[in-house]
Parts: structure tokens; C-alpha cells; sequence
């Protein structure tokens, strides 16, 4: 009954989660540490002598695609990031910034069903409403839906700055004595885990709406 389009993402179903690594809520901008280190040594060099890497540079030319793969308690959302195009272009252009609110493993697969079904599509077409090509689309569009619902196009996202999602309807944040919340829904933010050249990956713990827009 699944589309077998899904097939990377189901794949990553399996991963074990792990702790992610947080990042301090809305401080002063860092960078998530890049894996390679090498410090790039000029050819006009003197022998031995190392240059101080030049930081800021290094830390705007990571993305948001070269980082969401790197989390493993998100590792389900990542790939629905990857196999919706207006998503995955859009973290990989440095000139466009998201902030993408990503639900944790657990909070995808504790839903009733999965992101790509709808129970009014199971009304309609039965047991078998994702089999086949034009059930592998149905999934394909919910899941979209589902991906699109997350991804706030702004970065820097201020408190309480009322934003439209890439998948419409208008979310914002508020501080709640020791938390944060995704409004309306009140989704706790269980904490930001980059920063990069192009916006921001904050972890939720529970799912935004991403119910059909009927109007
Ligand atoms: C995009 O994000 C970068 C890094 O945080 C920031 O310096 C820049 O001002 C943002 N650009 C826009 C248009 O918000």
C-alpha cells in the first residue's frame, strides 16, 4: 500500500535516534561546527606558519543542505526533505534563508497515521487509496504537505513575528516560562540544533497543522 517512490524515506524510518546536539536558544548566531577542519594554507605562506582560519566565511558557506542530514533525531523529516523539490531547492540556495521547524522522529511516527495519508482518501478509495501511480501521487502531494507545513521561509524569525509558511497558514513563536512554543498549537520546540549560512533547524516535538487547505 506504500508508494514505492517513499522508499528512501521509509529507509530512514529504521535509523535508531540518537541525542541531537542543541544549540543555545537564540543567542548570539553560531555556527554549527563543520566537519573538516583543515585550515587552508596560501601558497605565499612561510613554511610552518598557519593562517587563523577565516571563520566567517567558512560559517556562511554552510547550508541548510549540508547540515540536516548530520541529526539523527530528525532523520524521518530530512528525508521528507529531500524528495519534495520546492523543499530540498530551496535549503541548497544560499540566497534563500528557512527556518525549518523539524519535527523529531518520535513525534512522525507517534501521529495516528502516516504524513501521507488521509483518511478522507481512504473514504474515497479504499484500502488500496496509495497503490499504484496515481496512489503513489496522493502520497506524494500529502507528503508535500506535511514537509511544506514545517519550513518557515525567513530567517532570523523573531518572537512573536507572525510568518507565512511555504505551505501557507501563519505560525509564530512565544516564550512560555521555560519553553517555547510554535503558535498556533502550541508546539514545543525542543531546541535549535544549526546555524547556518542560510537559516536555522529547530526541532519540535510534536507536528504543526498541516491539514488540507479546503478553501
Ligand atoms: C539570511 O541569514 C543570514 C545568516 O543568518 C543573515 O545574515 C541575513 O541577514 C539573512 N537574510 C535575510 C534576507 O533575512
Amino acid at each position: 500500500m506504500k508508494s514505492t517512490a517513499l522508499t528512501t524515506t521509509l529507509l530512514l524510518l529504521l535509523l535508531s535516534p540518537a541525542h541531537a546536539q542543541l544549540l543555545p536558544f537564540l543567542t548570539n548566531r553560531q555556527a554549527q561546527p563543520p566537519t573538516q577542519q583543515q585550515n587552508p594554507i596560501m601558497s605565499n605562506t612561510p613554511p610552518g606558519v598557519q593562517l587563523p582560519p577565516s571563520n566567517d566565511k567558512t560559517k556562511d558557506t554552510i547550508i541548510l543542505s549540508d547540515v540536516l542530514g548530520t541529526q539523527p533525531t530528525i532523520n524521518i523529516f530530512a528525508g521528507f526533505t529531500q524528495d519534495i523539490p520546492s523543499v530540498s531547492l530551496r535549503l541548497a540556495n544560499a540566497g534563500q534563508n528557512t527556518t525549518l521547524l523539524a519535527p523529531t522522529n518520535a513525534a512522525i511516527t507517534s501521529l495516528p497515521r502516516k504524513p501521507w495519508e488521509d483518511p478522507r482518501e481512504y473514504s474515497a478509495f479504499g484500502a488500496d487509496a496509495y497503490g499504484g501511480v496515481e496512489g503513489g501521487e496522493r502520497a506524494r502531494e500529502n507528503l508535500r504537505r506535511f514537509t511544506e507545513a514545517h519550513v518557515v521561509p525567513f530567517s532570523p524569525w523573531g518572537e512573536g513575528e507572525r510568518v507565512e509558511r511555504l505551505g501557507g497558514g501563519r505560525v509564530w513563536w512565544e516564550r512560555r516560562e521555560d519553553k517555547v512554543v510554535v503558535m498556533p498549537g502550541n508546539v514545543e520546540v525542543e531546541g535549535v540544533v544549526s546555524r547556518v549560512g542560510n537559516g536555522e533547524v529547530w526541532v519540535l516535538r510534536g507536528v504543526l497543522d498541516y491539514a488540507a487547505d479546503s478553501s
